[in-house]
């Protein structure tokens, strides 16, 4: 699978290069800067900027299939996952990277001893001037502004240049065009309830549904899981049950990005309803660059998403089993952080530019400080197309990575169909517009990431039973789906996708959406994300998103770890080269109805077999267990 190629782009000689006739190429670059970006102003030449430059890594054109030998059921490495010093020595960037950059820099007048190299050899480091950033770079910085937060950015404009030889050890530098979110933009996946009309309009603000009434009969049975989703209904939907016997050797966690936040009080009351025992449980607490439990700001907005996915999580396993909140800070809530790197970097002392030996850097930003989980579930997504390919392509192979130690990640797809965050489309140029003449579908990120598994919604039709087939989801929200702009096809969902593409061809323009069938489509897998039932600042309410179903499938991935562990077996890892083997497909409840409307369209459907809107379908719990315990 050679999917984590860049494209080779045309050589420069630039004028203006000191080094005389040194070829430069431009090595990356975008149209215009994201949503809510403004350029302002030429940067002052004095601004002193932090050069980060990662080196390329070896190997990582190879990682697809490394993680596929230990993750395909029919490989006879299956489950042989790899230890983090192992990952790190195959990925650490070569000498010639490192010296070749080096002499670059020197070359340019930096001198050696202001360069620094991460520990782990992944990124070079020097404080250099706006003026010295535009010479190495052959561009000019600017001064952005954000339009809703105070945060400016200094960035260059659409483009930079490096020397032609080193374009091969260069995965990207920063700060050059790359561009965080502000938290607002992140979309956390989660939608209140919400009348048809005010969904399609995304009012913000509606009034709360007084809808919880009776909930002493809402929690008492499974009458009501058309319309009030809670952990019995569930168990009832997928088959689950779970009695934990390796506790010790297991671990789930959630992430969540400050200001989003849990109230105690919210989860005692969830428990006292749903899950008694479990009044006064906890989810063990990790601070990631300071990540925090803020009480400032309250309501659905700030506590409803944290809510979900603990309630969820915590309740489906069960009473003292160890459940870890990540809290990401996101930079003050600002456009500094959240675009999942940092929490990577707290993940993979290897991925961050830390140069000191100390656990963190300056900021006080965690580098390698955090074992992972076996399973991690997020609800918070990116659009595609907001970040540029390098950096897509660099976050994505840390995924990879995850999954070689064994590690599962979970992301919910998105909650706009066809669509991003905030109904966003694409224009013909490739910049992304809420207007209705964007028409080109919007694929979220990570979900297109082809090394971690996506999760769609679905939900149980008006007036069915639990036992009845579910639709795609139609309430609140519609799962996001599609096809990447950017990812190749993996091997595992290369059949799935011939499949569905043959025999339900979409019979949309290839203008609006990419159907040359070599492009990683998704999601992977979905489960009902409808109707849940949570305690969020002292009340009952309902809640709907795709935020809801990657948690819920967490608690189950979690539950097979256990069984697999307690008979001395290895987690699950890395799933989806599993649940697109023959052997897993009656594993899951094909979900054969229903579509995921987006970008003025309807979106793609929901048919048998594997379909962008659902993927291979719901879980069938009991099945699914047998299935990889008998995997080695
Ligand atoms: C892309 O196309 C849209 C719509 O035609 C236009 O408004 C926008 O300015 C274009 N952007 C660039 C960077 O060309
Ligand atoms: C950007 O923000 C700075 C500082 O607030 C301000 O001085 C400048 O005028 C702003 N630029 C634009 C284009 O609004
Ligand atoms: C799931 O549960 C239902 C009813 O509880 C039962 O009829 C069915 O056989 C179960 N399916 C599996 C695969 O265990
Ligand atoms: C939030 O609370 C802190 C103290 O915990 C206070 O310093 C800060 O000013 C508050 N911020 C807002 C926006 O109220
Ligand atoms: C990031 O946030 C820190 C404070 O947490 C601030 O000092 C720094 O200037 C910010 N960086 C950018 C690029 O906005
Ligand atoms: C940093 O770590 C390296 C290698 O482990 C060691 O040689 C060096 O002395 C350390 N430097 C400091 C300042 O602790
Ligand atoms: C379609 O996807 C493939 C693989 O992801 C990519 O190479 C190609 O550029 C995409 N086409 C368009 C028009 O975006
Ligand atoms: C199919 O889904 C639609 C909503 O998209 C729903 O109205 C209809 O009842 C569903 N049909 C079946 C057979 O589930």
């Amino acid at each position: 699978m050679a999917i984590l190629t860049r494209t080779t782009l045309a050589v420069v000689t630039l004028a203006t290069s000191c080094l005389g006739s040194l070829p430069f190429v431009k090595h990356e670059s975008r149209l215009s800067a994201p949503p809510n970006w403004e350029q302002s102003h030429r940067a002052p030449a004095e601004t002193e900027l932090p050069l980060r430059i990662g080196l390329a890594q070896p190997n990582i054109d190879r990682i697809g299939d490394l993680l596929l030998d230990i993750s395909h059921p029919q490989s006879k490495n299956y489950g042989n996952h790899w230890s983090a010093a192992q990952v790190s020595e195959t990925f650490r960037p070569s000498v010639e990277a490192l010296d070749g950059v080096r002499k670059w820099l020197v070359d340019e007048g930096i001198a050696h001893s202001r360069i620094r190299l991460s520990n782990s050899g992944g990124w070079l480091e020097a404080s250099v001037s706006v003026a010295e950033a535009e010479q190495l770079l052959k561009t000019e910085y600017y001064v952005y502004n954000h339009t809703l937060e105070d945060v400016q950015h200094v960035r260059c404009a659409l483009g930079y240049h490096i020397p032609e030889h080193l374009a091969e050890h260069i995965d990207f530098i920063t700060p050059t065009i790359h561009f965080n979110s502000a938290a607002s933009q992140v979309r956390s996946n989660l939608k209140r309830r919400r009348t048809a009309a005010a969904m399609l309009v995304r009012q913000a603000g509606l009034p709360r549904s007084a809808d919880v009434d009776n909930i002493e009969n809402i929690a008492s049975g499974i009458e009501h899981c058309d319309t009030h989703i809670t952990p019995d209904c569930l168990r009832a939907l997928y088959n689950f049950s779970f009695a934990p016997q390796a506790t010790e050797k297991n671990s789930f966690g959630i992430v969540e990005y400050t200001p989003q936040a849990y109230v105690a009080s919210d989860l005692d009351m969830f428990f006292d309803k749903f899950s008694k025992p479990q009044v006064g449980e906890r989810p063990t607490f990790v601070s990631i660059d300071g990540g925090f439990l803020q009480t400032n700001m309250t309501g659905e907005d700030y506590n409803g998403e944290s809510a979900l996915d603990l309630q969820y999580a915590m309740a489906l396993v069960g009473e003292g089993q160890p459940v870890t909140l990540y809290q990401v800070d996101d930079g003050d809530q600002s456009a500094n952080g959240t675009s999942f790197n940092d929490f990577l970097d707290a993940l993979d002392g290897t991925y961050c530019a830390v140069h000191r030996n100390d656990s963190s850097d300056n900021d006080g930003h965690d580098c390698g400080t955090v074992t992972p989980t076996w399973i991690i579930s997020t609800s918070y997504y990116f659009s595609e197309q907001q970040l540029t390919d390098a950096y897509k392509t660099r976050q994505c192979a840390e995924y990879a990575k995850l999954g070689l130690m064994g590690v599962t990640v979970l992301y919910s797809t998105g909650d706009n169909g066809v669509a991003s965050g905030g109904n966003m489309c694409l224009f013909q140029n490739g910049t992304e517009s809420s207007s209705p003449e964007a028409k080109r579908f919007s694929p979220t990120f990570p979900s297109t990431c082809p090394f971690i598994t996506g999760v769609g919604a679905t939900q149980i039709v008006a007036g069915n039973k639990v036992s009845d087939p579910e639709s795609a989801i139609y309430e609140g929200i519609f799962t996001a789906g599609g096809f990447s702009n950017f990812f190749a096809v993996p091997d595992y969902q290369k059949t799935a996708v011939q499949n569905f593409l043959t025999n339900h061809p979409p019979q949309y323009s290839p203008d609006i959406w990419n159907s040359t069938g070599h492009s990683r489509a998704y999601p992977d897998i979905a489960l009902n994300g409808a109707n849940y039932v949570i305690a969020v600042n002292g009340k009952f309410d309902r809640v709907f998103g795709t935020s809801a179903s990657a948690p819920a499938l967490g608690a189950m991935l979690y539950a097979i770890n256990d069984a697999r562990l307690a008979v001395g077996k290895k987690p699950i890892g890395f799933i989806n080269p599993a649940i697109y083997s023959p052997a897993f497909q009656d594993a899951f409840n094909d979900i054969t109805n229903g579509t995921n409307p987006g970008c003025g369209t309807e979106g793609f459907s929901a048919v048998e077999g594997w379909d962008p809107v659902s993927g291979v379908g719901t879980p069938n719990y009991p099945k699914l267990l047998q299935k990889w315990l008998e995997l080695p």
